[in-house]
């Protein structure tokens, strides 16, 4: 795109030398100076630590056209003094997202995008799309936590929904490789950070809202302002689940609305839940004009009903039949999210991503349905977040389960013992009448390994918080780690001994 043209679609200020600009063409973006590529938009941004404009020397000896940046940026000697073209703009990342998408040619536009959002739920949704929209013979693209697809093709996810720039050359890329649509996870903190702006979504849809990233959206109502912006007029259909009073608020005239639970006339519904010995669930897909199919899910936990239900909604807005819907949707596999470990034990073993205590909470809520047994929880609480979540969920943890290990996950550049030491104070408030035995083993091989040790026929256990995670953070080095290998292991070792 001539630089001219972007200058003036984004109402940009542009400082350049007279002559040096004329017919320059802008032909990609980043906002990271060691990935500037000749002819890139390099988009210095005012960060927490550091402002980007720090780093325009490398992004310039790199071969950066033009720079974006804001006021301060512009006037930091390494860019005033560069003689490179400079853009300066009020809320450089507000517009960066509608620039990178010209650069790129608008390539949301060329694909259908079906976003989700919400608290719990994205990736889990994400999945159950695609694989009815794979199931229906579409060529799909997903963006999202555990990986980004393009045509089958995997690549490792950096953020649940990347930078602008990186989203905007992704999504041009799934176009040239003939990806009609595309499911992609919308965190709030996109939204809010404007990583989606200039994404054009054919759907949007909302999964629910509960206690969680506080510490970046500091209340509800601001963490809610931010999940509503997919739905200020950037979805051409909306789809909300309605069974909380969020959702409810973003209901307008013209939204699909999705409940599973009895008796509403929402647009979308699931009546006859069945769960099965095995953890699946069975339930009957109800859409409008009196459609309706029976479905299967190999996911225990009601809520990934209210999930399927959901992704039905965004698939018929899609143009996928409601046949092709269910086909894909009892084939699924979602990593880490209530992912089953079965190795003929005599035990249910699950690891689930459930990291948040709402999440913990209805995780358990849901595995207690199927135990005949104890249910046998493994949790522990990430360093450098939230910190106010961590008694809560000792709490939520100790209330459903026999036994609670409290263990380590991620501390980062946080004492672990000291995290630790807030979940026990959560879990010990519930006391031994309303609570379960508590146990506490940082390491958390030694965790998994005592929780199967523990289980007896017809128990639950659940490895709770990392899912699909591949590594444990301690003091800045991501240490190899998989709940899932560990958990296997586990079980194959105590099975062999038992034998
Ligand atoms: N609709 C839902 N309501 C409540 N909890 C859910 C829901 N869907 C999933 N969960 C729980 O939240 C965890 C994270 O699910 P995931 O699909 O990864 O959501 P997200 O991508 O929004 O973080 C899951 O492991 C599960 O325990
Ligand atoms: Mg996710």
């Amino acid at each position: 795109m001539p630089l001219a043209t972007l200058v003036a679609r984004a109402d940009a200020r542009l400082i350049a030398d007279p002559g040096n600009h004329a017919d320059l063409v802008v032909t990609g973006a980043t906002l990271r100076a060691q990935h500037v590529l000749p002819g890139d938009l390099f988009a210095a941004l005012p960060g927490a630590r550091a402002h980007g404009a720090d780093f325009a020397d490398q992004a310039i000896a790199a071969g950066a056209a033009a720079v974006l940046t804001d006021e301060a940026g512009a006037a930091r000697p390494a860019l005033a003094s560069s003689g490179v073209p400079i853009l300066v703009h009020p809320d450089p990342r507000a517009v960066l997202g509608s620039m990178a998408a010209w650069i790129y040619g608008e390539p949301s536009l060329k694909l259908s995008v079906l976003g989700v959002t919400g608290t719990s739920g994205k990736t889990t949704t994400a999945y159950l799309i695609d694989a009815a929209l794979r199931a229906a013979g579409r060529t799909t693209g997903l963006i999202g936590t555990v990986e980004t697809r393009i045509a089958g093709e995997r690549l490792p996810s950096g953020f649940t929904t990347p930078e602008a720039p990186d989203l905007q050359a992704l999504f041009a890329v799934m176009a040239e490789q003939g990806v009609t649509h595309v499911t992609m996870e919308v965190s709030s903190h996109a939204l809010a950070l404007g990583r989606v702006n200039g994404t054009r979504f054919a759907a949007g849809g909302f999964t629910n809202l509960s206690q969680d990233h506080l510490d970046f959206h500091h209340d509800m109502e601001q963490y809610f302002a931010a999940k509503a912006l997919l739905f200020d007029g950037r979805s051409t259909t909306e789809v909300v689940v309605v069974d909380n009073a969020w959702g409810q608020a973003l209901v307008t005239p013209h939204t699909v609305t999705v409940s599973i639970e009895p008796g509403t006339d929402a647009t979308w519904q699931a009546t006859d839940l069945l769960s099965t010995p095995t953890g699946e669930q069975t339930f009957v897909l109800h859409g409008p004009g009196g459609r309706s199919a029976a479905a299967k899910i190999p996911l225990p936990g009601t809520f990934n009903v209210a999930n399927a239900t959901l992704a039905a909604a965004i698939l018929d807005t899609a143009g996928v039949s409601i046949e092709d819907t269910v086909a894909g949707l009892a084939d699924v596999q979602v990593p880490g999210r209530m992912e089953r470990v079965y190795l003929g034990q005599s035990f249910t073993a699950v690891v689930d991503y459930a990291h948040k205590p709402a999440a913990v909470a209805q995780g358990l809520d849901a595995l207690r349905a199927r135990a005949d047994g104890k249910v046998i929880t493994v949790l522990g609480c990430g360093g450098d977040r939230d910190t106010g979540k961590r008694p809560m969920m000792g709490e939520a943890a100790v209330r459903r389960s026999e036994v609670l290990i409290v263990t380590d996950d991620n501390p980062r550049s946080e004492d672990p013992a000291a995290i630790r030491a807030a979940m026990l104070a959560g879990a010990r408030s519930v006391g031994p009448a309303a609570g379960g035995e508590i146990i506490e083993i940082g390491d958390r091989r030694a965790a998994i390994i005592r929780a199967v040790e523990l289980a007896e026929p017809g128990d639950v256990v659940l490895i709770a918080g990392k899912g699909h995670e591949s590594g444990q953070e301690i003091a800045g080095i991501v240490h190899p780690f998989s709940d899932r290998d560990e958990l296997a292991a586990a079980i194959r070792n105590r099975l062999e001994v038992t034998v």
